[in-house]
């Protein structure tokens, strides 16, 4: 496609936007009860929240451990609706959210993901060593995130909400097909971050994502993207450790780092994992 066509086919989509509402079958209907009352949240603005956009960034990390507690539909609800505010290739809207909490289906979506997740995790665990170095040192980050990732695979059974994200596709897969999905991730992250709630995207579905699409009911030529995870957390954000800016930044060419690409005072920072690959991901840039 060029960049013209490109160009035509955003407008297109755009210009339908003013009438969604009214086109795209289903969407309004569903949200009118049987009654023809529109359901009470449809009255209720998203909540405010107190943490600043930027901080929020900053301090979105991935929440693997939850308290015992549903997510209330108003917090699913703003999530949601976070996601599906982010921006998709010609403003397509290609995803749905499948959002799973109780009921005999989310049962056993869980458990077959929490089953997936413990096969998936023992083989990492053993892969990227992390009993081995400074993973023998339980106060080390490597013997945290172990267990971080224990607990989480044991509470994936029973986890308050599971949300698969899936891409409809409109075309033949193209590498570059996730890109229209996984901004709304990311906004639905920290939308739950701002509720006061966190989550985590895993891959965890890929050993059973037949049983899950059948389960599911998913299209056979729709991606299932992603398995995320959602409560309130144990223990609470905190800062997001990434390597130094000056690592990620380059100035007009390939290699050459700019003055300014300093970090913010009390940037708190770590390698670039897993454990062992760090140096897979130096740039020219480095010493
Ligand atoms: C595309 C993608 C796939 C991921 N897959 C997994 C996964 O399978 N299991 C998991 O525990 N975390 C997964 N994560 C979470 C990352 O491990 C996490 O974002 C990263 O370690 C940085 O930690 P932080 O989010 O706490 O800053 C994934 C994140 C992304 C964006």
């Amino acid at each position: 496609m060029t960049d013209g066509e490109h160009l035509a086919d955003a407008e297109s989509a755009n210009a339908g936007s003013t009438d969604a509402k009214s086109t795209d079958a289903g969407s309004t209907a569903d949200s009118v009860a049987a009654d023809g009352a529109a359901h009470p949240l449809a009255h209720i603005p998203v909540a405010a929240d107190t943490v600043g956009l930027l901080e929020g960034i900053a301090s979105t990390r991935s929440i693997r451990r939850y308290r015992d507690e549903p997510v209330p539909e108003d917090v699913l609800r703003d999530i949601c609706f976070a996601a599906s505010r982010a921006p998709t290739g010609s403003n397509r809207q290609p995803f749905r959210l499948i959002v799973l909490t109780d009921g005999p289906v989310a049962a056993e979506a869980k458990r077959l993901v929490a089953d997936a997740a413990a096969r998936l995790w023992r083989a990492k665990r053993h892969h990227d060593g992390y009993e081995a170095g400074s993973g023998s040192d339980d106060n080390s980050p490597k013997a945290r995130m172990a267990r971080s990732m224990d607990e989480h695979i044991s509470g994936l059974a029973t986890v308050p909400a599971l949300i698969f994200p899936v891409l409809l596709r409109h075309r033949e897969p193209t590498e570059t097909e996730g890109s229209s999905i996984y901004p709304a991730m990311q906004n639905l992250l920290l939308a739950a971050r701002g509720r006061g709630y966190g989550g985590v995207v895993a891959m965890w579905h890929l050993p059973v994502e037949v049983d899950l699409r059948n389960l599911l009911q998913i299209p056979d030529d729709a991606l299932l993207a992603a398995t995320v995870t959602v409560g309130k957390p144990v223990g609470g954000h905190g800062p997001v450790r990434r390597r130094p800016l000056d690592h990620f930044v380059f100035d007009g060419r390939w290699g050459s780092t700019p003055a300014w690409a300093v970090d913010p005072p009390n940037t708190s920072h770590t390698s670039a994992g897993p454990p062992g690959t760090d140096r897979r991901n130096r740039s020219s840039a480095d010493t």
